[in-house]
C-alpha cells in the first residue's frame, strides 16, 4: 500500500510533494492524479463484468500510447480551435475512437450531438470522463477544461448546450414537492433507524455515518449494499452498490451472512457490489471521479466510502498542512455531492472517525473528524454510539428535514436489525 510512511519525504506530504508510489513503482507528485491506480482499483472477481472493465482501461491505456505526433495534431487542432474563437463543425464519429456498450454509447450519442461537437472534442471529452450530458452540465468549467484540455470558449458553449438540452434551470416549488414525494428510499433493515431517517435512507444526498471504532459504520455500509439490491417493494432500489474502501475493512464473507439472512442467493448479491480499494487519498479522489462513468453502466445506486478522510488524516501530517488537506477534502466532498446532482436516485453513504476535543470536560468529548468542511459537505450526519451489547444508538445530528431524535438498532450475524 503506498502510505504516507512510506513516502519519501517522511510523511510530511504536501500538495506538490515528490512520493514513491509502491503499487505502480514510481515517483509520484501529491495532488496529482494518476491513471494506472485505476489498475488496482478494479474489481477482483472473476465475472464478465469486470473483464468487461478491465478491458476498457486497457483501451483507454491504449489510446495513451499513441505516437507523440498525433498527440502533437491534437494540440495544434485544439490551439487553432480556441485561436479562432469558435468550436469545430459536427463531423462523424470515427468508430475507431472507443467501442463501447449500448448504454454508454445512448449517453454519448447526446454529447456527440451537442452543436459543433466533433470527432477531437468528443475523444478528448470521453477520455476526460464526461461522457454523458449531465456530467457536463453539472461540472465546473474549470475541471472540465483541466482534465479534457478545451479552451473556456469552447467549455462554455458545451456546458450552456447541455443545460439547455436537460432543461436545467428554475422549477416551481410545487415540483420540486412532487420530486420529493416520491424520493426513493433504502431500508438499513432495522425499522427502528428507518423512522429515523423518515421511512429510510433518502437518495439524491450525502449521508454521514460518524462515530467511535467498532460503533457499526462498517456493518452498516455492508448491509446497505445487500439491502439496496432489493426489490422496491421490500425497501431496496432494484439498483448495484459500489464500495470504496479506503481502511481494507470490507469483508465478503459479512456480505454472504447478510444476503442469506434475507434468503438472498450471496452470489448473485456479491456480483452486484463493484469494489475498489483506495490506496491513498488520491487514489481515492481518483476513484469518485472514475465512478461517473460507472454509475450507469453497472446500475449503480449507493456509493459508499468508508472511511472518508482515514487518508486524508494520515498523509497530511502537522498544522502547515491543515488548509492543504482541508481544501482537498471539500474537492472531494463536492465530487461526491456532484454525482448526487448528476443522478439524483443514487445514495451516497460515507463514514467517518471521529477525534477528541481536549477542551471538553463534560458532555461528549468527541467530535467528527474533518471539522466544519465535512460538516457542511454532507447533506444528513448521524452520530453513532455504543450501546449495550450488540445494541447500538444512532443520534440525528443534521438533516435538512428531520427532527433531531435517536433510534436502537442491532448488529447481529445477518447485520442490521432492531
Ligand atoms: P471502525 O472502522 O474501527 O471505526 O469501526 P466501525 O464503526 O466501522 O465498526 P464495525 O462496523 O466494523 O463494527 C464492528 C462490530 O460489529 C464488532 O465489534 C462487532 O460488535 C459487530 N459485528 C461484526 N460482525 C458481527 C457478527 O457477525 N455478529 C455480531 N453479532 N456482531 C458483529
Ligand atoms: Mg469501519
Amino acid at each position: 500500500m503506498a502510505k504516507a510512511s512510506e513516502t519519501d519525504n517522511g510523511g510530511q506530504s504536501d500538495i506538490g510533494a515528490p512520493y514513491y508510489c509502491q503499487e505502480c513503482k514510481r515517483n509520484h507528485t501529491k495532488g496529482k492524479i494518476y491513471k494506472e491506480h485505476l489498475n488496482f482499483a478494479r474489481f477482483e472477481s472473476k465475472n464478465e463484468e469486470s473483464i468487461e472493465i478491465e478491458s476498457e482501461s486497457d483501451e483507454l491505456e491504449l489510446e495513451d500510447q499513441h505516437s507523440l505526433e498525433e498527440e502533437k495534431d491534437i494540440l495544434t487542432e485544439m490551439d487553432e480551435e480556441e485561436d479562432q474563437n469558435e468550436i469545430e463543425e459536427d463531423e462523424d464519429f470515427d468508430d475507431e475512437v472507443l467501442t463501447l456498450d449500448s448504454d454508454k454509447s445512448v449517453c454519448v450519442d447526446a454529447v456527440k450531438k451537442l452543436p459543433g461537437v466533433g470527432e477531437a472534442t468528443l475523444k478528448k471529452l470521453i477520455k476526460a470522463g464526461f461522457s454523458s450530458l449531465e456530467s457536463i452540465a453539472y461540472t465546473p468549467p474549470s475541471i472540465i477544461q483541466e482534465e479534457s484540455g478545451l479552451g473556456d470558449k469552447t467549455t462554455a458553449k458545451l456546458i450552456k448546450a447541455s443545460m439547455d438540452k436537460l432543461d436545467i434551470g428554475f422549477k416551481s416549488a410545487e415540483d420540486v414537492w412532487e420530486h420529493r414525494r416520491n424520493i426513493a428510499r433504502i431500508t438499513t433493515g432495522s425499522q427502528e433507524l428507518d423512522n429515523l431517517f423518515g421511512g429510510g435512507i433518502e437518495t439524491g444526498c450525502v449521508v454521514e455515518f460518524f462515530g467511535e471504532f467498532r460503533t457499526g459504520k462498517t456493518q452498516l455500509a455492508h448491509m446497505l449494499c445487500v439491502n439496496v439490491q432489493l426489490p422496491r417493494e421490500d425497501g431496496g432500489l432494484n439498483g448495484n452498490a459500489l464500495y470504496i474502501d479506503t481502511e481494507g475493512t470490507f469483508r465478503p464473507e459479512r456480505i454472504i451472512q447478510m444476503a442469506e439472512g434475507l434468503d438472498l442467493d450471496h452470489k448473485k448479491i456479491l456480483k452486484n457490489i463493484v469494489f475498489g480499494r483506495a490506496y491513498n487519498s488520491d487514489h481515492q479522489i481518483l476513484l469518485i471521479k472514475e465512478a461517473t462513468n460507472l454509475i450507469k453502466e453497472k446500475n449503480i445506486k449507493l456509493i459508499i466510502v468508508d472511511s472518508l478522510i482515514g487518508h486524508f488524516r494520515s498523509e497530511y501530517v502537522g498544522r502547515g498542512t491543515l488548509a492543504n488537506r482541508q481544501q482537498t477534502i471539500n474537492t472531494h466532498l463536492h465530487d461526491l455531492l456532484r454525482l448526487t446532482d448528476i443522478f439524483p436516485d443514487l445514495c451516497i453513504i460515507v463514514t467517518n472517525q471521529v477525534q477528541s476535543k481536549p477542551d471538553v470536560f463534560y458532555g461528549n468529548p468527541t467530535v467528527a473528524a474533518g471539522g466544519n468542511i465535512v460538516a457542511h459537505g454532507s447533506t444528513i450526519r448521524v452520530y453513532l454510539r455504543k450501546g449495550k451489547g450488540e445494541q447500538r444508538v444512532a443520534k440525528m445530528i443534521d438533516a435538512p428535514h428531520l427532527p433531531e431524535g435517536e433510534a436502537v438498532f442491532s448488529i447481529t450475524e445477518n447485520g442490521i436489525t432492531d
